[in-house]
């Protein structure tokens, strides 16, 4: 029987999980998504190829794979097939290797109005959500109203959605809004719901199944699973910042709930890290730059989300927050991405500790409001080199090679992989990962 191998974020997600699960793609036979939805951006570069994928897993490109989108993953049926048609556009048919979990919910217009709604009303308090309608989904579940995908075969799908429809339309008056106060995309609710509809016609033609037990038969006949996670620990809806935190378990214990995958079944646990650190939307971000670093860190490593477009708030590297994220998660290996960002600074900053109240601490303290924690800083010499077209480890510039190897020695976990540009080929093993 084989284990489950899991690719997670360490950070506030976009740390580059789409395209290290694309380069590691070919070691497995299936690609498993366990948690998210379109709220996720996992951008893939290759043959001169960009692609950003939402709620499909990243391992769609490489055609002989099999691709499962799992149980603990929300799908919006309009951005699911929008995802299909601009793959069928890049000469790919995702239609052919991808397995959708019955289990898995569907987001409905109105959980999407919903979200909007609630961001509204929290004021300056608002999470910054991605507007996708992952909240709202996400707590129809939790409170057993929600719809999932084998729903849409039964019989009495209209009425289970004119239920929730109507529940939603309630909670968006009872925050004192009307339906009409707020768009889906630029459209009416009547106008997405149109597409909404149609979108399910497309979802209906699809291999819709019991993905839990389809992937442990595949592990015990020793298939290779790879579990591709989505945001990252820090936006986890248990350990991250809390509420500024989006609404699944991001972290390994996810996989568990998300695929139906025994805990005793996980294999290894590869960590995601950038060499610095990003944050989309609002919440506590202790390393957080505003100064020209951290305006050269946006710049450099083109920090503008993949599913909003917003900036990126940028800082260095945070070891408090990843110490705490790969202990949550058992990680087995970091992957250190976009460190070529890093190609122009004199001086690098990492975080080792914490000053809180004038006492200095290794943990994430219960209450991350920003204002309260003071980053305490070793600065490293900056390479100043451009690191482009690198392809053994022995070839990056020493300094560089003494920052990785800090890392590694402060987590006591190896960085087995380091990532020089988006594209698939510019990743650098130290070590197989196979
Ligand atoms: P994900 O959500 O974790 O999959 O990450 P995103 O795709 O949202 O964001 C990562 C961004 O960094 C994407 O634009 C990638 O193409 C890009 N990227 C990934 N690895 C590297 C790298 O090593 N160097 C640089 N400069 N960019 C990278
Ligand atoms: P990937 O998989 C970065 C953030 C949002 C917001 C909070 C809650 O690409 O790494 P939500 O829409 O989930 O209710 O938003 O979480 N967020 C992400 N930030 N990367 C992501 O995904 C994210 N998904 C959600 O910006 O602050
Ligand atoms: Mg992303």
């Amino acid at each position: 029987m084989n284990k489950v191998d899991v690719l997670l974020g360490l950070q506030w997600g976009d740390e580059g999980k789409g395209k290290i699960v694309d380069v590691l793609t070919p070691n497995y036979d299936i690609i498993a998504r366990f948690n998210g939805g379109p709220n996720a951006g996992h951008t893939l570069e290759f043959n001169g190829i960009k692609h950003v994928l939402h709620i499909i897993p990243s391992g769609i490109c490489r055609k002989e794979k099999e691709n499962v989108i799992g149980n603990g993953v929300l799908i919006e049926p309009v951005i699911f097939q929008e995802e299909i048609s601009s793959l069928e556009k890049i000469g790919f048919s995702p239609k052919d290797n991808l397995l959708i979990s019955e289990k898995a919910h569907l987001i409905v217009p109105t959980h999407r109005l919903l979200d909007a709604a609630n961001e509204k009303s929290k004021g300056d308090r608002k999470i910054g959500s991605t507007l996708k309608g992952i909240g709202p989904a996400y707590t129809d579940k939790i409170a057993r109203t929600g719809i999932r995908i084998g729903d849409i075969f039964e019989d009495d799908f209209m009425a289970k959605y004119n239920k929730l429809k109507d529940s939603h339309i309630r909670n968006i008056k009872a925050l004192g809004y009307q339906v009409n106060d707020f768009k889906i995309e630029n459209k009416s609710l009547e106008e997405y719901e149109k597409e909404w509809f149609n979108a399910i016609d497309l979802l209906k033609k699809l291999k819709v199944i019991n993905t839990e037990y389809y992937i442990n038969e595949q592990i015990k006949q020793g298939k290779k699973v790879l579990a591709e996670g989505a945001q990252g620990t820090m936006l986890d809806i248990d350990f991250g910042s809390y509420p500024f935190v989006t609404s699944s378990s991001t972290v390994t214990a996810g996989v568990c709930s998300g695929l139906g995958i025994a805990p005793q079944n996980i294999g290894r646990v590869f960590g995601i890290v950038k060499a610095y650190c990003t944050r989309v939307g609002s919440g506590p971000f202790p390393t957080e730059l505003f100064d020209n670093d951290g305006e050269i860190l946006c710049q450099q490593g083109k920090e503008f989300g993949s599913t909003t477009g917003r900036k990126r708030r940028c800082g260095w590297l945070d070891l408090v927050a990843l110490n705490y994220a790969c202990m949550l998660n058992g990680v087995t290996d970091l992957i250190l991405m976009k460190i070529d960002v890093l190609d122009d600074f004199a001086t690098i900053k990492i975080c080792n500790k914490y000053e809180i109240k004038g006492e200095k601490t290794e943990h994430i303290p219960y209450n991350m409001e920003e204002n309260k924690i003071n980053p305490i800083y070793d600065e490293y010499k900056g390479w100043k080199k451009n690191v482009s077209g690198v392809s053994s480890y022995n070839d990056l510039p020493k300094e560089m090679k003494d920052y990785i190897e800090e890392i590694e020695k402060r987590m006591n976990i190896p960085v087995s992989v380091v990532s020089i540009s988006p594209d698939r080929k510019d990743t650098i093993f130290r070590k197989e990962l196979k």
